[in-house]
């Protein structure tokens, strides 16, 4: 098995990536106060200097103040975090490596007594009262203007310190999500309705991103059928329902789709082979990066987001075959990357047998 095409450049418009490998957002909360500091700075240099291409940092706040939803979480605003994360810019460049932000809103899973102002409840698509008590604010129009342009001044700062681009996380269940879920998203304005309707919010925000970055800055956008509060949801059931729903994300100004799976191997509709990354290049001409599960096995798969019973191994060589045949352009590495810096260069020089093995003590760390 030939591990090249994992190690080939990347290019897109100014975007030039040594590799394909990408590292997948993960939140570590190691930014007491928001705040990237050294340990931060270290953590990403490690995986920009042994063969990771781009690296999509862990969801950094923007600028609102119900952005956030857990304890040290990185910010991406204020002097001092912005500060931080050009010093973590300066190194990965220096390793010759790229690096985008993952914007993040939680919306309605925020509890009220997080940071940074605890008397701020979450903020979500609809109201949710429990008891009497308002737990999830319903925005009103001025909510959402505001939180749009909190995505699009950090999309502005992002360049200003010298990212390469940046990531919406519009997947998992998170404000964006909420959008475009008919679970979570009742209203009865222009920002609800079908899913075309509740994609607007999305698009918006999408547009807003755009106009503040201008046309060269690269926009990666990542979705999902899953959410976190539930595995088996699905936005759409059909190719066409998929094109139907990304093609206006396109349209917006989105540069390349990040498709989260929890397993890449899995087939996404019936009749076909190609997974949610590879449906998503075909239906909408646009590069995509798929993530799930590459290189883990035994007790690794069962962790966390697979937590269900894995019919089939992940193995390098279907992602290989898969990547080779062009069905999607990047593969991102989560939690293999987390507990092994050196995952990529390990693989590439067919060291596999060094790749550290999981251990949980690696999550309480940040190495
Ligand atoms: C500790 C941890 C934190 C994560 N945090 C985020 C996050 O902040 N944003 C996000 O989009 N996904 C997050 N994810 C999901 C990962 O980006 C990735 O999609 C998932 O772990 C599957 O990839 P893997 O099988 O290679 O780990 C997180 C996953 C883990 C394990």
């Amino acid at each position: 098995m030939t591990v090249k095409a994992l190690f080939e450049p990347f290019r897109l418009g100014n975007l030039e990536l040594p590799t394909r490998v990408v590292m997948a957002p993960m939140t570590r909360s190691f930014s007491p106060g928001g705040v990237p500091g050294a340990q931060v700075v270290e953590y990403y240099r490690r995986r920009a200097a042994a063969g990771v291409g781009l690296i999509v940092t862990e969801g950094t706040t923007v600028g609102h103040k119900a952005a956030n939803g857990y304890p040290h979480v990185p910010r991406f605003y204020g002097e001092d975090a912005l500060a931080g994360w050009k010093e973590v810019v300066d190194a990965v460049h220096a390793e010759g490596g790229k690096i985008v932000p993952q914007l993040w809103h939680v919306g309605n899973v925020r509890k009220a007594g997080t940071e940074p102002d605890a008397s701020v409840p979450g903020f979500g698509p609809s109201e949710k009262v429990k008891e009497g008590t308002v737990v999830v604010h319903g925005m009103t129009k001025q909510d959402i203007d505001e939180v749009i342009a909190a995505f699009a001044q950090a999309a502005r700062d992002a360049k200003a310190i010298g990212m390469d681009g940046v990531e919406i996380h519009g997947a998992h269940g998170y404000l964006v999500d909420q959008f475009f879920w008919e679970g979570s998203n009742k209203r009865t304005d222009e920002y609800g309705g079908d899913l075309a309707q509740r994609s607007r919010f999305a698009i918006e925000l999408i547009q807003a991103v755009r106009a503040a970055v201008g046309p060269d800055f690269p926009i990666i956008f990542r979705f999902s059928q899953w959410k976190q509060q539930d595995y088996t949801a699905r936005l759409v059931q059909t190719a066409e329902e998929l094109g139907a729903f990304l093609k206006p994300l396109a349209d917006a100004g989105v540069d390349i789709f990040h498709c989260s799976t929890r397993r890449f191997w899995e087939p996404e509709f019936e009749g076909s082979d190609l997974n949610l990354a590879g449906w998503t290049r075909q239906l909408t001409g646009k590069p995509t990066i798929t993530v799930g599960s590459v290189g883990l096995d035994g007790e690794f798969l069962q962790f966390m987001v697979n937590t269900d019973k894995v019919a089939e191994p992940a193995s390098l060589e279907k992602l290989l075959e898969r990547l080779n045949k062009q069905e999607f352009d990047l593969v991102a590495v989560g939690r293999a990357l987390l507990v092994d810096p050196d995952w990529a260069v390990k693989v590439r020089d067919g060291r596999e047998s060094d790749i550290l093995p999981f251990s949980r003590e690696a999550l309480k760390t940040l190495v």
